[in-house]
Parts: structure tokens; C-alpha cells; sequence
């Protein structure tokens, strides 16, 4: 709910936009900046800073970003403090999969693609390769995530309950690819691990929760899900992205890596790179790349069965080549850990302070606690003495550490060996701030004190006298902190973070970053870029400038989410921002605005050899073809059976009417037979139960078959060769149609209107006469210049030819035909209402004639002129069996627009989609 002063705050800051009307960054640059000390929050000692701050940018209301349907806030008291903190705002999933792409020249990116554009200049040294992040985001409608028990198709057995944890979230990508020919296209896709497909398939969660479940409710769950689905835990894959030697993983703490096509972004399969990594070895959300060989440094952390810790290593060709347990301690329990660090000789592993006790579930509490009592650690191991002998220095005290920045080896003025680490301490801050209920008064506690905010720490292991020298460096609170990947493992001057802001944290508990830092370890200096009123920014990348030699010469790429004008249906919109690293005063360089938001989320990639690797994004040749565009839904987003709105019921009555008139012509392909198989969940059924299914078979043979075939090669994204010019309501019209879906043909629909339009126009030019004399049906065939039929009979002719080998049309196509004749030619079509729109892509339309539902949503693609491919799907088509793969459902109409990448089933949505979209 907007409070009367979120109200206020919202009406001045849109007020200031539209008295300064900011339509550029270059004229963002120089709206505010200023400078001020940043904020001390522990001891008052002063961080000195040069700050930069942006307003939002006006035009970014211009962007679309109402796809997902949402809800600002969740309840308290149904979801828990934390389940509803990370279910809100822009912590609310997304549910749709988009695909999207737009040009990098501002005004033609307005012109293609609304939802799409790139405000500022790209550099046109930029590198080509992809942007890409990772988080949790929830499949299932935020009820099922209330406190377990009271979701949908939930129990609970007696023992408690437990509520919903950030981290249990399903994974999702969002990718913003950099490519030839200037375009920048963006992609997001769920991560269908094993887990994701089992609780899909199942409708509702099955996996209880485990990080917010205490004492014996944790068992017990634990339990409950090895039962069910033979895993205690969900494997969500949702934590962090790595791309090496030539394949791209999502990967989480304590589940195996899961490959993703580096292309198409879909979900390959659970990796054991080839078999060589053990089932028991869960792979690091942070593995190291050694910059001086390319080798890839691992560790696996497994809370529940041991051995508990293993550190490994992959060759530059993505082998395993080693693979060392170090520790088991079965009963015991195991110390919780995130991230590790390299340097040149050594691997060095961190105890920190959070462990996993089994018996404290006998204590009624969590076995995952940060302990007071246990005193922080470092573990050096030898990779040149390929051994498991680990060498322990202690810290002073308890501590904890998410993140490292990095770490190197130096010597100190005696000569002696040192290894220099440096991260975020904080010390359980974390574990404590993301507890179910109560986080809220801990958070204000915790800022008031200021000894556990994550701030960046160093520590100096003298590999000599066992000493660990510690220090704070920075009292800015900040995490996931990044800095050019080169450096890792070697001494580096810079970093980049993400500052967190505490009053968020106090109030709702939310996890945000305000700003971005740039640390200067050498002159012990930050410099901050604060995104803006309202605004949030996620972990940056650091992009090196193709052929620099400096450290910091390259940009910073980071989603940025603007929270502005949130209300109960609207969280706002993402963009995707490249800054200058070395002037991020200059602000952001070029932003993307994206087509749907992105939820806070987890961790970030670049990945550089995605095209050609060593281009930059303006220095590519020009790539002809054209981005491949398309779209997928979460099944989650399933249809609800014959949906429909009061104010469509006239025009459905209307639309039965007139199929039953037409004796159902069109309802079922040629040669239509029922027959019983045994089931396949993965195939469309009419009807299926007890293990069967009703299979629906036509007769359209090889000249069919041979067609099918090729639009399975293509995803079902064909474009069809045939190309029709016709009237949604004239009689003749409506039999062509009726013939193509009984023959089971796709093809390129362009509306006429009895007004002008453009594909009017088109004909007219086509057949050389002036308007209103040419005849419409009229019918093309690309393959060949010369098939240019005019009139129902010549059409219907030329198809059974090609498409029946020379069959005649039956006896009720003749009937109907017939009719369609004597019954004089009304031509009763609605004016001609929509704009010129000229599309880059036709829309998909999957439909068929003799359905009402399909026919509404066709007479508004009519009414509106909208160019559409029709991928008819009568009884025994091949496509329900295609649409069925292709989103886990049939119902039609479904309708896709590839230059946007929305795809939705209901007519009464599509009808709203159109007409908001494609309506001057
Ligand atoms: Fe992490």
C-alpha cells in the first residue's frame, strides 16, 4: 500500500522529472553531482568520498514493464517477516520467460521495439559477449510460500511448520547479450533443475522449507523431502553463473553444477563433467579461474553427508583434474561455507563461524547457527604439493565472511611470507537478519551497535609465525564485491560493491544497494555512484577494454532496478546500465531498458566468447541475419479453461453461432481417427487417465509430413511460405481458412480491411489494379513467383494439389463452400481501426478456425491490421502436440509476439495486449 508519504515523496519526484524533462544520460550526467563524506556507522571514523547521484530517467515510463502481474506487498503474519520482505517489491517473481531484442541506435530502438530500447551510446569498443544474473525467483503464485501448511496442497504433520527462505527460491537467469550488427537482446529462463521439473509436474511445492524450519521441524521436513522426492534438500541452482571453456553452469553451495545451453539458455542436465566429479561433491557458487594458467579452482561444501569439505580443479579444457576430500565429521556436524580464495601457490579455505550442529535440533533450535564461541579460521593448502595437508591460522575472533575480494602473497619487511586477504566481514549480520520473525528488531539493533555490518576487512596470514593481523579497511556497508577477473589471485588496487542501505534493512529487511563503490585499496579511498532516488542497483561486472593494461580501464555492467511509481499491480522497471569505471562520476555511459524487471537477486557473469570473441560491439561486421526472437512461458502461467470476459460474451455467442452455421468446418484436420495409446506425459491428450491416453491421428500423409518436418527443425517458428490476403468476416475468406486448417497449413495472414490498409496497398500493387477492384482471398506462394491465386476455388484448388497430392476438397468443404457463395457476399468488416503498425516480426497465432475463443482474439489481429502467422491446431494437428512441448500446455488461442517476447493464452489478455500495444 502507498502510505501519504510515500505519496507525497512519489508526486515531488515526478513533479522534479517533469519540470527537468531528463530524456538523456548525456543530459542525466550533468543533472545532480555532488560530494559528500559517506556514512560512518561504526567508530565515526570518515571514509573520504567523491559521491555522484542520478535522478531516474523520465523517458523510462515510456518502457513497459506491466507484464507480470504482482502484488507490492506480502503479509507479514501469512508469510513470516523475512518470507514477506523477499516476496514484496521487486523481490516478487517474475513469471514469464522473455525474449527480446532491440538496436543500439536510440531512435530506431524506439521505433522497433517499444519495450526495448538503449538510451545513451554503447562505446564502440564495447566487447561483444553477455551480461548475465542469477537469483531466486519463485515458479508458483506467492501463496503457495505462506507459512508451510497453509499453501496450496499443503500439510503439516504436527511437528511445526516452517516458512519460506529467500534461498529456497527457484533459479533464474536474465541475460542481456551484446551482438554483431549492434543489437542488444535480452533473455530470461527459469533454471529447470531435477527439483523444478518434480513440483511443476506436481502443481504445487513439494520441497518443505529447511532454512527457516527450527529444532525437530527441520528433521522432520528434511525427511519428508528425501521421501518424496529422494533429495533432503531443493537443488535450485539459483546462487551464481559460471561460463568456462565453452559451457555456461548455474550453480548453488550444496547442489551439483547445472548446465545450461550457453546458446538457447535452456536446461541441460546436472554436470559431473563427464562423470569425474563425485556425486557427493557439491560445486562452490565461487570457483577462482587462475588468470596465469586458466585453470579452474573448486571446492564443494556438503552439510549433510560427508566428506564435508573437497577441493578440486578443472583443467583450461573443463576436466576434472583433481578432487580432494579434506574433512568428515559425520556426527559432529560442519562448518557452513560460501567462498574461498586463491593466489599463485596456495589454496585458502575459510571456517568461519556458522556451523551445523545436528543436535540442536534436539535444542528446538536451527543447526545452522552463527556461533559465538567458535573463533574464525583459515585453512592454506600447497596445490603445488598436491596434498591434503592443511595448514590453520586462527583470526582474533568469531567471524564471518560471505565474500572475498581477493588475495595475494607478499612479504613483509622481515622477509617473511605473507598471504594477503581481503573481504566483507559480517560477522553472522546475515544469518541473522534473513530469521522468519523478528529480523526487523535485530536489524535496528545490529545498525545501532554497527560491530556485525558487512564492511570490507583485512587479514595478513604470516605464513611464518602463524600470526593473522586484521584490520577494517572501509566502513561503508557493502557486499558482493567484484574486481577485474585478471587480477584474481595477484595483488589488485581496485574493487567494485554494492552499498547497502541500512534504513531498507531496519524498516522492511530488504536487501538493497543504493549505490555502487569503487574501492581504491592502494590510496585507501571509495568512490561512490548512487543510482538515484529509488532506485537499486545489483552485482556489477567488471568488463575489461579490449586491449587495456590498466586495472580499472573498462565499465561496470549491473542491472538497476527503478522502484519508482510502484503500486499493487506495478513493481517499477530494470535497465541495464554500463558505467565508465574509471569516471563513474561521468554516470552511466549507455542503459538498456528492459522489457520485463528483474528481481534482486544473487551473483553475475560476463561472457566473452559468445559470438566472436575479441569484437567489440561496434567494430563487428554487420550480422544479416536477424536476432532470433522467441518466447516461452512459465507453466506456472498456465490457461484457465474457457476464460472469458463479460464483455466478450456477446462476441463468443456470435462466433458459436457462426461455426455451428458452418457445420464446425475447420474442427478437425482431414482424415481425423481417435485412438487408445499408453500415456506419455510429455505428449498432448485430449483426454488421458489410467495410464492411457487419447491419441489423435489425421490422414494428411507425406506432402504434409514433410512440411511438419520442417517446422519441428525450427521450433515451431517457421515462417511459412504461403502468404494470404483476406477478410476476417467475408464468407469466402472464412472457407480458405477453414480449408488450411483442415489440411493443417500454416501460413502468413495479412488482414485487408474494406478500408485502406497497408496490406491493401500491397495487394493492389500486387495485382496491378486500383483499390477495391482487386479480389480478395488472394494467395501466394514464396517458393514460387508465379502461384498467385485469386478467389476461393483457385485457392483451394492449388492446396489440395500441394498439399493432398491432387485429393479433391470433401463433400462438406464443397457444402460450406457452397453456401459461402449463395449467401451473397456481405463483407460485413469492422473498419479498418488500428494504427500502420509496421512489425519487425509477424506475431504467432496458434488457433483454429471453428473455435469462438480463437475468433475473438482473430478479429482484433483483423481490426488492428496485424501481420500474424497462423499455426492452425484443429483436432489431430501436429502442433497441439508441439505447443504442448513447447510450454507445458495445450489451449488455444496462444498467442506469441516475437518482437517482445510476451506470450499469453487467454483471448480476453491478448485482446488487452493488442489493443494496449498496437493501438495509435
Ligand atoms: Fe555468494
Amino acid at each position: 500500500m502507498m502510505t501519504s508519504g510515500n505519496l507525497a515523496y512519489f508526486t515531488k519526484t515526478r513533479n522534479l522529472r517533469l519540470h527537468h524533462k531528463i530524456h538523456t544520460v548525456r543530459e542525466l550526467r550533468a543533472a545532480v553531482c555532488r560530494t559528500q563524506p559517506s556514512t560512518d556507522i561504526s567508530n565515526g571514523a570518515v571514509d573520504e568520498a567523491s559521491v555522484c547521484t542520478s535522478t531516474s530517467d523520465s523517458e523510462s515510463e515510456r518502457v513497459r514493464c506491466e507484464i507480470s502481474s504482482s502484488r507490492q506487498y506480502v503479509d507479514r503474519e501469512e508469510f513470516g517477516e523475512h518470507g514477506a520482505a523477499f516476496l514484496s517489491g521487486n523481490y516478487y517473481p517474475v513469471v514469464q520467460e522473455v525474449t527480446a531484442s532491440c538496436s543500439c541506435n536510440e531512435r530506431k530502438a524506439v521505433d522497433e521495439n517499444p519495450s526495448m530500447r538503449v538510451v545513451g551510446t554503447i562505446p564502440t569498443d564495447f566487447p561483444l559477449g553477455q551480461y548475465a544474473y542469477v537469483g531466486p525467483n519463485p515458479k508458483f503464485p506467492v501463496e503457495h510460500y505462506k507459512r508451510w501448511g497453509q499453501g496450496p496442497g499443503q500439510q503439516d504433520f504436527g511437528l511445526g511448520v516452517g516458512w519460506h527462505h529467500w534461498f529456497e527460491g527457484d533459479g533464474m537467469i536474465y541475460a542481456t547479450d551484446f551482438c554483431a550488427g549492434e543489437k542488444v537482446k535480452y533473455r530470461n529462463r527459469f533454471i529447470r533443475t531435477t527439483s523444478w521439473e518434480r513440483e511443476t509436474k506436481h502443481g504445487a511445492r513439494i520441497f518443505r522449507p529447511l532454512m527457516n524450519a527450527d529444532g525437530p521441524t527441520f528433521l522432520a521436513n528434511a525427511l519428508a523431502n528425501f521421501v518424496q522426492s529422494g533429495k533432503f534438500m531443493k537443488d535450485s541452482a539459483n546462487t551464481a553463473l559460471l561460463h568456462f571453456a565453452g559451457r555456461t553452469y548455474a550453480l548453488q553451495d550444496t547442489c551439483p553444477p547445472w548446465e545450461l545451453d550457453a546458446e538457447t539458455l535452456d536446461t541441460v542436465s546436472a554436470s559431473t563433467f563427464d562423470g569425474k566429479l563425485p556425486w557427493y561433491v557439491p560445486f562452490t557458487a565461487h570457483p577462482k579461474i587462475l588468470p596465469w594458467t586458466g585453470e579452474l579452482v573448486f571446492f564443494g561444501f556438503n552439510p549433510v553427508s560427508p566428506p564435508h569439505c573437497t577441493v578440486g580443479t578443472l583443467t583450461p579444457q573443463g576436466e576434472v583434474s583433481s578432487v580432494n576430500p579434506l574433512w568428515s565429521l559425520p556426527f559432529v556436524g560442519s562448518i557452513f561455507m560460501h567462498d574461498f580464495c586463491v593466489t599463485e601457490h596456495f589454496t585458502i579455505i575459510f571456517e568461519g563461524s556458522m556451523d551445523i550442529k545436528p543436535i540442536r535440533q534436539i535444542l528446538g533450535i536451527h543447526p545452522l547457527q552463527y556461533n559465538e564461541g567458535k573463533r574464525a579460521r583459515f585453512g592454506v593448502l600447497n596445490r603445488g604439493a598436491r596434498s591434503n595437508n592443511v595448514s590453520w591460522f586462527n583470526c582474533s575472533c568469531a567471524q564471518m565472511v560471505y565474500h572475498f575480494i581477493n588475495a595475494w602473497e607478499d612479504k613483509n619487511a622481515k622477509g617473511e611470507q605473507l598471504i594477503v586477504i581481503v573481504g566483507v566481514r559480517e560477522d553472522g549480520f546475515f544469518h541473522e537478519a534473513m530469521r522468519p520473525n523478528g529480523s526487523s528488531a535485530w536489524v535496528q539493533q545490529a545498525v545501532r551497535i554497527g560491530d556485525k555490518i558487512p564492511r570490507v576487512h583485512e587479514w595478513k596470514i604470516n605464513l611464518v609465525t602463524g600470526e593473522v593481523a586484521e584490520e577494517y579497511l572501509f566502513h561503508v556497508p557493502m557486499e558482493t564485491p567484484r574486481i577485474n577477473d585478471k587480477f584474481v589471485g595477484m595483488q589488485n588496487r581496485y574493487a567494485y560493491a554494492g552499498r547497502i542501505l541500512l534504513s531498507e534493512l531496519e524498516t522492511s529487511t530488504q536487501l538493497k544497494f543504493d549505490a555502487i563503490v569503487k574501492i581504491d585499496l592502494h590510496e585507501r579511498k571509495t568512490t561512490v555512484y548512487e543510482h538515484g532516488p529509488n532506485r537499486y542497483g545489483m552485482e556489477a561486472q567488471f568488463i575489461a577494454r579490449p586491449g587495456s593494461e590498466e586495472e580499472d580501464d573498462g565499465w561496470l555492467i549491473m542491472y538497476v532496478h527503478d522502484e519508482s511509481n510502484m503500486s499493487a499491480d506495478y513493481q517499477g522497471c530494470t535497465q541495464c546500465v554500463i558505467l565508465d569505471a574509471r569516471n563513474l562520476e561521468a554516470g552511466p555511459v549507455a542503459s538498456i531498458s528492459l522489457p520485463e524487471r528483474v528481481p534482486y537477486g544473487a551473483h553475475c557473469m560476463w561472457r566473452a566468447d559468445m559470438i566472436r570473441p575479441g569484437e567489440t560491439f561496434k567494430g563487428a561486421a554487420h550480422d544479416t541475419n536477424v536476432v532470433a526472437v522467441d518466447a516461452k512461458i512459465n507453466p506456472q502461467n498456465r490457461p484457465k479453461l474457457f476464460a472469458f470476459t463479460d464483455s466478450q460474451k456477446g462476441e463468443l455467442l456470435d462466433a458459436t453461432a457462426r461455426g455451428i452455421s458452418r457445420l464446425a468446418l475447420g474442427l478437425f484436420v482431414h482424415g481425423w481417427s481417435p485412438r487408445i495409446a499408453f500415456d506419455d506425459v510429455s505428449r498432448y491428450a485430449f483426454v488421458r487417465g489410467a495410464g492411457l491416453r487419447l491419441q489423435e491421428l489425421n490422414g494428411l500423409e507425406k506432402a504434409r509430413a514433410r512440411q511438419s518436418n520442417a517446422e519441428k527443425m525450427s521450433d515451431g517458428l517457421l515462417i511459412p511460405t504461403l502468404e494470404l490476403y483476406d477478410i476476417e468476416d467475408d464468407g469466402s475468406c472464412r472457407l480458405v481458412r477453414e480449408v488450411l486448417n483442415i489440411l493443417d497449413v500454416a501460413y502468413v495472414c495479412k488482414p485487408c480491411s474494406q478500408h485502406l490498409s497497408k496490406y491493401r496497398s500491397e495487394l493492389e500493387l500486387l495485382r496491378g489494379v486500383p483499390t477495391g477492384s482487386e479480389q480478395i482471398p488472394y494467395l501466394r506462394d514464396t517458393r514460387d513467383e508465379r502461384v498467385k491465386k485469386i478467389g476461393p476455388d483457385a485457392i483451394i484448388q492449388y492446396l489440395y494439389n500441394e498439399y493432398l497430392d491432387g485429393e479433391k476438397p470433401s463433400f462438406l468443404v464443397s457444402l460450406v463452400g457452397w453456401f459461402s457463395k449463395a449467401s451473397a457476399r456481405t463483407n460485413k468488416t469492422s473498419g479498418f481501426t488500428g494504427s500502420s503498425t509496421v512489425l519487425e516480426q509477424p506475431l504467432v497465432f496458434w488457433a483454429y478456425e471453428a473455435s469462438p475463443f480463437c475468433a475473438v482474439v482473430r478479429k482484433a489481429l483483423y481490426e488492428l491490421g496485424l501481420p500474424h502467422v497462423v499455426l492452425p491446431c484443429a483436432r489431430g494437428s501436429i502442433r497441439r502436440d508441439a505447443l504442448y512441448k513447447r510450454v507445458g500446455a495445450f489451449q488455444v488461442p496462444f498467442l506469441e509476439d516475437p518482437n517482445t517476447g510476451v506470450s499469453l493464452f487467454e483471448s480476453s489478455d491478448i485482446v488487452d495486449y493488442l489493443k494496449r500495444m498496437y493501438t495509435s
